[in-house]
């Protein structure tokens, strides 16, 4: 995998994930899933980010394999606190192989190593069993829990 910043070419592509219902679950406060038609707004947003904080922002994954779009990554600043999160979706056919442990540790990395940034937070609804696997193992910690993205939500912090 590789990422790199989202086009408006990538709507239909990126539709695969966005407007799955399964996918978009546990993402923001569970209503942020859309039409495929309406998926290229998401991206226009992202696009704004990549102008206003250079650094960060939601980046499409590439699956070298196939060429494929097959989620999104990122680190953006959280709403309530102004900390760094990291945040991550895949589409649902390619859950299971890893992918997210692997995209997770790296952006962990490339947050404290490359952007000098002292911290990371990821907020995860307590159901998403798979998304706190992700985190444990990418070895961040459990901190406060508390509502974030308009839901009741665990904290994980690193380091
Ligand atoms: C969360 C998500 C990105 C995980 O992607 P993934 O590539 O399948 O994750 P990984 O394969 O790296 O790891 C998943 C881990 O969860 C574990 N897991 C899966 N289902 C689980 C369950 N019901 N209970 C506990 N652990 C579970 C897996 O066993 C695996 O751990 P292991 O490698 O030790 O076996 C993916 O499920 C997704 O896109 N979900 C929808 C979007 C989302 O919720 N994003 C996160 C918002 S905080």
């Amino acid at each position: 995998m590789y990422l790199r910043r989202f086009s408006l070419d990538d709507a239909v592509a990126y539709a695969k994930a966005y407007s799955d219902v399964t996918v978009m679950k546990f993402i923001g406060d569970g209503t942020w899933v859309r039409p495929a038609e309406e998926v290229h707004e998401v991206i226009a947003e992202y696009q704004k980010t990549y102008v206003s904080h250079p650094d960060l922002g939601y980046w499409a994954i590439i699956d070298r394999d196939s060429d494929q779009l097959i989620g999104d990554a990122g680190l953006s600043p959280l709403i309530q606190t102004g900390e760094i999160e990291v945040g991550y979706l895949l589409r649902k056919d390619f859950w299971g192989k890893g992918l997210a442990t692997e995209l997770v540790g790296a952006l962990l990395k490339h947050a404290i190593e490359s952007l000098g940034i002292a911290q990371v937070v990821a907020v995860i609804d307590p159901r998403n069993l798979n998304s706190i696997a992700v985190v444990k193992k990418c070895g961040m910690r459990e901190g406060e829990p508390g509502v974030y993205h308009n839901r009741d939500s665990l904290k994980y912090l690193f380091p």
